[in-house]
């Protein structure tokens, strides 16, 4: 059976910076500065333009990954692409960045499958987790494992979104994970859910069960009252759960690979907040220099956070060959996971 490791890492963040004080003086958001750093440890986000899509971000991220992996993109076998902010209900990102790529260009196209993973924060974790069954049983040789986000588009950026508006930015992470006979990659991994929660970190923007499934008007236009158009968070509940999970199953992942916390020379958290993730560290006794952050810069971009905090540690030479590092997540769902893997 082949390892399955990280060949190539690449991200993309648009280059709108957004400052806490934008969210004030442009959204005229009731909020300050200190009270986000404070409470988040976020300064700025980027924000996307209109007229950018999450696989335009995908696709730039993911050219990267290609590149850095040394593959042509008609390599690929596979492509997962993790979102809660695709372009459309239906259909998912990973087609239409299958496209963008050009994998359906020319007569050998060989219209790689695509698919989409709907699981928020942990969203790239279960993708990773699913590409390296892949390529482990030898269905694929390379997977193209994409994280992105533009959450700009859905935001409640008024005074009254302000509890999760300050707390989102877009942007894009990719890596390609490939086959190796080396004795490297992803070591060990696990995935949770907890559905009891599926409410309480969510966006219902329509009701299936309700017919029509949006409410229209007298004139048959659709209708969504600001309370189903923007997301709804329970904040502190899920800083609750995150911490007491992310902690569960970073040992658990340890424990699966048979390693105590101190075999892990580099840890990459979910970027959600600050606190969440000093609270993780203080519990398990992480130094600080083991933990890389990015939160200050984009906020929490979601499905992306991990596959760029890989892509820019490896690209500033902190993340290298031969280190064992552990990635961990928690969000809406709730869902959550861990990966121990040799670099
Ligand atoms: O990635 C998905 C997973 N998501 C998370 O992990 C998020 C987890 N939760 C959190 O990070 C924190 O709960 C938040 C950062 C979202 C909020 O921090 P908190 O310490 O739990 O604050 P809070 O929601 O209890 O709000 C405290 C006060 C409230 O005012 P009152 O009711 O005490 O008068 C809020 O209205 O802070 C107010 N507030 C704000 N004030 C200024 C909420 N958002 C803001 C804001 N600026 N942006």
């Amino acid at each position: 059976m082949p390892n399955a490791f990280i060949s190539g890492t690449g991200f993309y963040v648009p280059p709108r910076r957004v400052t806490n004080d934008d969210l004030r003086t442009v959204y005229g958001i009731d909020t300050t500065h200190e009270w986000i750093v404070k409470r988040t440890g976020i300064e700025e986000r980027r924000f996307a333009d209109e007229g950018v899509g999450t696989s335009d971000l995908g696709l730039l991220a993911a050219q990267a990954a290609i590149e850095k992996a040394g593959i042509a993109k008609t390599d690929l076998d596979m492509i997962i692409f993790a979102t809660l902010s695709s372009e459309h209900c239906f259909p998912g990102s990973g087609v239409y960045l299958q496209e963008k790529l050009g994998l359906c260009d020319g007569p050998n196209a060989k219209f790689v499958p695509a698919l989409d993973v709907r699981n928020q924060c942990s969203g790239f974790l279960y993708a990773l987790g699913t590409a390296t069954s892949m390529v482990k049983s030898g269905a694929c040789k390379h997977v193209l494992v994409v994280g992105a986000e533009v959450h700009s588009a859905a935001l409640d950026l008024t005074a009254r979104g302000r509890g999760v508006a300050s707390l989102f930015g877009d942007g894009a992470g990719a890596v390609v994970v490939s086959a190796t006979e080396e004795d490297r990659g992803v070591r060990a991994w696990k995935l949770g859910a907890d559905g009891r929660f599926a409410d309480t970190l969510s966006q219902r923007i329509w009701d299936i069960r309700k017919r029509p499934f949006i409410p229209q008007n007298a004139e048959g236009v659709g209708q969504i009252s600001p309370e189903f158009m923007w997301a709804y968070m329970d904040g502190k509940l899920v800083f609750k759960h995150a911490v007491e999970r992310m902690v569960m199953v970073l040992m658990e992942t340890c424990m699966m690979h048979g390693v105590t916390g101190e075999a892990i020379d580099m840890f990459f958290f979910h970027q959600a907040n600050m606190r969440i993730n000093q609270f993780i560290q203080q519990t398990l006794g992480i130094p600080e220099e083991k933990i890389v952050h990015n939160i200050h810069r984009y906020g929490n971009t979601t499905a992306a956070t991990i596959p760029i905090l890989l892509a820019e540690a490896e690209e500033t030479g902190r993340l290298r060959r031969g280190m064992k590092i552990a990635l961990c997540s928690f969000g809406s769902g709730f869902t959550w996971g861990a990966a121990i893997i040799d670099w």
